[in-house]
């Protein structure tokens, strides 16, 4: 099968088109033909990995110390069930699926398996597709939907109380947005101008952008403050919350449950949650896809297409 590989870290250069085996399903596992995947910020820095080697050790030794030992990357993807192990029970060839992988990566590809129901932060997670959404759209919810909806649990968040998402036009951002909306909070979103009408479109009920307004001067405090960029400055993190209020960044951990996908599924069913996708390349332009998504401004989601 076709599938982008990268032999070593560097720049996007390092990812290549090849040609791969095509894996065969385990007793528990769903063989997916994948139509859609996605270029993350954990792409980029996987395939990059241009920090010193002390700031991401347990990652750097996971994946790899001096080259990578997975050489696919991809972290998500949508498609079809091709073909399932004797021992799976919720899926069945034909099927039309989204996944998120886990720390074993592999979606660059024309094919993945996965586990029916594993660990979801090393084995992934898998559910069927929402109706409402194509393959393109799908393929962008997992990692940053999970993401986000795991800190706002982590969080408890509560309708009525007050959120304010740092970081709101990138990816665990859009979902961000809207996932505490679905919740009955009350939404604030901090962004860049080019962004305001697109985290208000998701239901913000206030935005403050970032590069003109004085955020210390913000008079509002919140119960919740998620950075969900990692970059908030300090008069934000420590300056805005209510007495029993909480700041999390999305450089903390939080726990993936296994049915959270199915729960993102019903939710968006239900027409209060959709990607946001910024751009779409084809697994021919991997490089250019990465080499944009470097830069760290993306809308939401950037997709590759997988003929
Ligand atoms: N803990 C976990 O399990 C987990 C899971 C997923 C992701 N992450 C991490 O979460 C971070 C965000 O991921 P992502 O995929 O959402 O990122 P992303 O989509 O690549 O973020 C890009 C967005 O961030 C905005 N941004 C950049 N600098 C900013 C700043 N100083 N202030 C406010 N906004 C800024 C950009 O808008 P403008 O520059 O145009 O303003 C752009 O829209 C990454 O570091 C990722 O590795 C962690």
């Amino acid at each position: 099968m076709k599938a982008v590989i990268y032999e070593r870290y560097g720049p996007p250069e390092v990812l290549r088109l090849a040609e791969v085996e095509k894996p065969v399903p385990r007793e528990n596992e769903v063989l997916v033909r994948i139509h859609a995947t996605t270029v993350t910020a954990g792409d980029i820095r996987s395939r990059a990995f241009d920090v010193p080697l002390w700031q991401w050790l347990p990652a750097r030794l996971y994946l790899g110390l001096t080259k990578p030992k997975r050489a696919v990357l991809g972290l998500e993807m949508a498609g079809d069930v091709e073909a399932v192990g004797a021992g799976v029970t919720r899926f069945k060839p034909g099927d039309p699926v989204f996944a998120f992988a886990g720390f074993g990566f592999g979606c660059y590809a024309e094919y993945r398996c996965l586990l029916e129901s594993g660990k979801p932060t090393d084995d992934g997670i898998i559910a069927h597709k929402p109706a409402n959404l194509t393959y393109e759209e799908a393929a962008a919810v997992p990692t940053g939907a999970l993401t986000a909806a795991a800190f706002l649990r982590k969080a408890n968040l509560q309708g009525g109380q007050q959120v304010l998402i740092y970081g709101a036009s990138g990816s665990v951002g859009t979902y961000a947005v809207q996932l505490a909306k679905a919740l009955g909070a009350e939404v604030t979103g901090v962004c860049s101008s080019a962004n305001l009408d697109m985290v208000r479109s998701l239901g913000a009920d206030q935005v403050f952008d970032y590069t003109r307004d004085d955020l210390a001067a913000i008079t509002d405090r919140y119960d919740l403050i998620f950075d969900a960029v990692g970059k908030a400055p300090s008069s934000v993190k420590k300056g805005l919350l209510k007495p029993t209020g909480r700041f999390l960044s999305v450089h903390d951990s939080a726990d993936l449950q296994p049915d959270d996908l199915n729960q993102l599924k019903a939710t968006i069913e239900a027409g209060k949650l959709r990607p946001v996708i910024d751009r779409t390349y084809s697994l021919e332009q991997i490089v250019e896809a990465h080499r944009y998504v470097e830069q760290g401004h993306k809308r939401g989601n950037v997709v590759i297409t997988v003929e």
